[in-house]
């Protein structure tokens, strides 16, 4: 059945061609490259590999805003609470485990909202998940109530809260409550000899609201705020103040929970909660194996102004990171300089002018050097990013992108930054098969990447969807046909490698369900699994044993009967996706020499390209046929 709907839809196509309703372009790609398939035939599969769905049973299902792949072989499948304000409202926050092999699946207690939080795998394998949702929008339609953003700053050495229903009283006496309780963190000591004695005030954001209705509660300037019923002395150590006071939207809200997620009980073990509160925030591993957390929404609905919060796996502790502006979700990769590349590729909010341009920032001193070439630097919003491999090329694609918010602008274009050498820049690559926002990447173990999915306007409007799938080749800077994907793949949607060298992709998000964008859309549930051509050029090697762990720097040796004809060894960094952002995924070259009955592998030393943590072993032949992953810890 559904082979039979690939197909219609493809003649569709063709008729429209024949018709001339489409573009020129596109009706080059599509007449040059894509034969009618006869999908299920072998020698069909061979060239162009394989497309099945699956459907969960409705217990199962979640909605798969955050998908990462932990080292037991099971998905993590995040909700939280899903888009779905009704399920917010109710506190219903859903994680699936998910097994894509067996089709074993689970729901795990989800106590928190992490929809739209971060995320990044620590080197004992578990799933640092930090940030999400504290509120959801409310449109202008339903504001009763004028509110806006407070600023408190606690000058005291000290924890201090303020508790929910605190009344503020305006410069221009109007009152105003909250209903969150806020914790303020102690100022910090000033260093140097000559600060002693002096401390850098905390700052906490949070939304306060008229306590009367309507306009009378307006305010159109901001100003000093002090709290109702605080003593002199107490009130002489805060400094609060606020922005303007309207009926306007009110946004969306971070919140600054964070766990650890466990592969191996299934469970959230909560940690420390972030300093920041942030929701769209993105998570990438340092160098020194801490876990850096920047940009996202605060708590009053605000982007960060560029506060970032580091994670210490080790002591569990959170401490301040280098100070630096970026819109939401930006996409920063760990290069084996040690410094974080961040390709331009950002979703959801920001400003315009700012923290937009590429560039390697280097955390030690918080100097950012521009990375310069990117064609339609003003389409980036939404484009997706992957290092390419192998890692040791230190090259990063960006694929497709937007204008800024809703902007009716979307591109075709590829672009890869060079970044090995001393003056690092973007360069033109090949065009997708169609402008896209939100497309997909996959890295596969024979160093090509899977692109996949993504729409041609905001949220899949108009029935963008890009039923479309290529393969992006670093060798020869080239795109060629994969099969189709009947599932379209829009906003919080992911693609990920599994372990058999299959690839998965879940979500997807459409505002709307019909052309005219007069129906709400839904958001898909059903996974489709993708078999690339590789799975259909004969018998896969095999790796039959080895150690479960090697160190970063050591050597090792893995047995395989197949070890005459292996060319390749990966080792490939599982991956962690949402909104675009897959900042975890990343396959290294990993030398060898042949042995009787097996491979003697060198793991490389840097710390910048080889991130600790659990990783996929995949031995591939003279055939470019990959093994089934072995799990392999790098300590
Ligand atoms: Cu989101």
């Amino acid at each position: 059945m559904r082979r039979r709907l690939g197909r219609r839809g493809w003649a569709i196509v063709v008729v429209l061609l024949a018709l001339g309703l489409s573009t020129p372009v596109i009706a080059q790609q599509l007449t040059t490259t894509v034969p009618l398939p006869e999908a299920d035939t072998p020698t069909y599969e061979a060239q162009y590999g394989h497309w099945e769905t699956i459907e969960l049973p409705d217990t199962d299902r979640v909605n798969a805003v955050h998908t990462a792949l932990l080292h037991t072989g099971k998905l993590l499948i995040v909700a939280g609470s899903g888009a779905n304000q009704a399920y917010f409202e109710a506190g219903t926050f859903k994680t699936l485990v998910w097994n894509p092999v067996t089709g074993e699946a689970k729901l795990v207690p989800t106590p928190s909202d992490f929809f739209c939080g971060g995320h990044a795998f620590l080197p004992n394998g578990n799933l640092l998940v930090a940030g999400g949702t504290q509120r959801y929008e409310v449109p202008a339609e339903k504001i009763e109530y004028a509110g806006g953003a407070l600023k408190i700053e606690n000058r005291l050495p000290v924890t201090r809260q303020v508790p929910a229903g605190t009344t503020f009283v305006s410069y221009a006496g109007g009152l105003y409550k909250s209903d969150e309780t806020i914790t303020l963190p102690p100022a910090t000591p000033i260093p140097g000899k000559h600060n002693r004695g002096r401390f850098q005030p905390s700052l906490e954001d949070v939304r306060i609201n008229s306590v009367v209705k309507g306009a009378a509660g307006v305010l159109a300037q901001g100003g000093t705020y002090h709290i109702q019923g605080l003593s002199k002395k107490l009130a002489a150590s805060l400094n609060v103040f606020a922005g303007a006071m309207t009926l306007e939207k009110e946004q969306w809200e971070g919140a600054n929970f964070a766990a650890e997620f466990d592969p191996i009980t299934e469970r959230y073990v909560y940690v420390l909660p972030m300093p920041h509160k942030r929701w769209y925030p993105t998570l990438t591993t340092e160098e020194n194996g801490n876990v850096l957390s920047v940009s996202g929404i605060d708590g009053a609905g605000l982007v960060q102004a560029g506060a970032t919060d580091v994670f210490n796996p080790h002591t569990g502790r959170w401490s301040k990171g280098p100070v630096r502006y970026f819109p939401t979700y930006p996409a920063l990769f760990l290069m084996d300089s040690g410094k974080l590349f961040f390709s331009g590729s950002t979703t959801g909010y920001g400003s315009a002018s700012k923290g937009r341009q590429p560039g390697l920032w280097n955390l030690k001193n918080n100097t950012f050097q521009l990375v310069p070439g990117l064609p339609e630097p003003g389409e980036v919003e939404t484009s997706g990013s992957v290092l390419l491999p192998p890692a040791q090329k230190q090259k990063v694609m960006l694929i497709g992108g937007g204008g800024i918010g809703e902007s009716p602008l979307t591109t075709a274009r590829t672009a890869i930054a060079s970044l090995a050498g001393r003056n690092p820049s973007y360069t033109r690559g090949p065009n997708l098969a169609a402008p896209a926002r939100y497309p997909l990447s996959a890295i596969l173990p024979d160093d090509t990447v899977l692109v996949t999915g993504g729409s041609e306007q905001y949220r899949g409007e108009h029935e963008s969807d890009i039923h479309l799938a290529r393969i992006y080749n670093p060798e020869t800077n080239s795109f060629s046909v994969a099969a189709p994907p009947e599932i379209g793949r829009d906003y919080h949607s992911e693609a990920i490698l599994l372990p058999d060298g299959r690839v998965a992709t879940l979500g997807s998000d459409p505002l709307y369900a019909n052309k005219a964008d007069t129906v709400v859309g839904r958001f898909e549930q059903r996974i489709e699994i993708y078999s690339p051509p590789y799975l259909f050029h004969g018998p896969r090697p095999v790796v039959t044993g080895g150690p479960s762990a090697v160190a970063r720097g050591g050597a090792a040796t893995f047995t395989t009967p197949d070890s005459g004809e292996i060319e390749k060894v990966r080792l490939i960094y599982p991956s962690a996706g949402t909104h675009d952002t897959d900042v975890e995924e990343r396959s290294i070259a990993i030398s060898f020499t042949r042995t009787p009955g097996g491979l003697h592998i060198k793991i490389p030393s840097s710390a910048g390209l080889v991130p600790l943590g659990w990783y996929m072993l995949f031995v591939d032949n003279n055939k470019g046929v990959p093994s089934v992953a072995r799990w392999v810890q790098v300590t």
